[in-house]
């Protein structure tokens, strides 16, 4: 017998941590620890793997031994800075703490993540939903687990769930983006600049100053507006907006623990063009490829149906509805037009396929450059589809 083994007997017969046996064959990949979609957007150099097959080949052959996080809502090196005795128990050996988190941690509750972040990750999770935010992201949510499953594409710095705001007609030209810029694109830092997180039970906020999507002295790669095609030059004469974005996030709402309360602040302040109007997006969602199935909450019948509206929460589910995410905005906020705004982008591989909700405040110009603060609710709903019509029957009555 190896010592170590010896070691995991004591501890095991003397402990309330339960040590495994050399006969549970565990599968590594299993949903509660590796998630393609996830793993393939959290590490830079991963991009390449083009197929979940190749994906989880990897983790299984490389990232897991490596200690990388595989799934957003579990990762070995957390797993063991969480649970002493376990970390005592096996060290380094990442691979067995994931074979104790499957063999006995899953049914004794422990937790995959430490609590208040970790190296840069920040997780919170109430029953079973996740939710976590990097540095990396600017603070931004680049991972929300739901039934085992990544929501969220965080396949650059564009996507996540995050607040960003542009001046119109100038798009992307002017467009602080609370994850980072364009130039970030897979890298494992941003331009944003991150000035606090904090993750408390099941309350995030986080305060960032983001960055300019296109950084200062660059230009626009898309066609999208008449001022801001590709080509243009960057209206910002700087990388970093240099005023605050702030957020605090709930788990727990309308008296369910699916729905999720998105507080988003904006410091509207510093040096703009002279614009039309001034897009608040508070927040878009980014959905992995699997969201295909769009639909609407009617509030006039309180069901769910195909989408007809832009001014109805939308929601997008898997095709087979076990997964689902919805948006709603209570009424009544500090806005001159409002709209949910989709977008879908079908091309690229697996872990790069998206699509998105933005909830958009509208504001006209303001009669002089003071500074100011202006302030935004959402509602995010996460499950299946059933309980996402639920949710949003709560909210619409307890909110109206
Ligand atoms: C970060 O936010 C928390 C909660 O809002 C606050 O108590 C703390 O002082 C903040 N820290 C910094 C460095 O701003
Ligand atoms: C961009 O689109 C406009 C029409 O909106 C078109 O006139 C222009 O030629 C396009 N420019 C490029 C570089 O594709
Ligand atoms: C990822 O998606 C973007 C935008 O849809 C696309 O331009 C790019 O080619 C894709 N890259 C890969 C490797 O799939
Ligand atoms: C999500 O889509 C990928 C392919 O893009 C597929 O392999 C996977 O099975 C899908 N997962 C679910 C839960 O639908």
């Amino acid at each position: 017998m190896a010592p170590w083994m010896v070691l995991l007997l004591l501890v095991g017969a003397t402990g309330d941590v339960h040590f495994g046996s050399h006969v549970f064959h565990p599968d590594y990949a299993h949903p509660l620890v590796f998630d393609p979609v996830f793993y393939v957007n959290a590490y830079s150099d991963l991009g390449q793997l083009a197929t979940p097959q190749i994906a989880k080949d990897h983790w299984l052959n490389h990232g897991m031994d490596e200690g990388r996080q595989g799934s957003g809502q579990f990762h070995s090196k957390q797993y063991l800075k969480r649970n002493a005795e376990i970390s005592r128990a096996f060290g380094q050996d990442y691979k067995a703490a994931i074979k104790h988190f499957l063999e006995f941690g899953q049914y004794e509750h422990l937790q995959g993540y430490v609590l208040g972040g970790y190296n840069g990750r920040y997780t919170m999770s109430v029953g079973h939903l996740f939710i976590g935010a990097s540095a990396r992201m600017g603070g931004a949510i680049d991972s929300l687990v739901w039934g085992k499953k990544e929501f969220i594409n965080a396949w650059d710095h564009g996507r996540e769930i995050q607040t960003t705001i542009n001046a119109i007609p100038y798009g992307e030209c002017f467009n602080p983006t609370e994850a980072g810029g364009a130039s970030d694109y897979k890298s494992p830092t941003t331009k944003s600049v991150l000035q606090n997180i904090t993750v408390n039970a099941n309350v995030m906020t986080s305060k960032v100053y983001p960055a300019f999507w296109i950084r200062a002295g660059g230009h626009e790669v898309n066609n999208r507006t008449r001022v801001c095609m590709r080509g243009s030059p960057a209206v910002n004469t700087v990388d970093t907006y240099n005023h605050a974005f702030s957020k605090v996030v709930t788990i727990g709402c309308a008296g369910v623990d699916y729905c999720i309360k998105y507080e988003s602040g904006f410091e509207i302040a510093g040096k703009w063009p002279k614009y039309d109007f001034i897009n608040l997006v508070a927040p878009a969602v980014y959905l992995t490829a699997n969201f295909t199935n769009l639909l609407n909450y009617n509030p006039e019948n309180h069901q769910l149906q195909p989408h007809t509206k832009s001014t109805w929460p939308p929601i997008y589910t898997t095709p087979d509805h076990k997964y689902a995410l919805g948006v709603y905005a209570p009424d009544g906020q500090d806005t001159d037009m409002f709209m949910y705004y989709l977008t879908g982008q079908h091309d690229g591989n697996f872990a790069n396929k998206t699509n998105s909700m933005h909830v958009v405040f509208r504001k006209r110009p303001f009669p002089d450059a003071s500074p100011r603060h202006l302030a935004y609710v959402t509602y995010i709903c996460v499950g299946n589809v059933d309980m996402v019509a639920d949710c949003m029957r709560r909210l619409q009555n307890t909110l109206v």
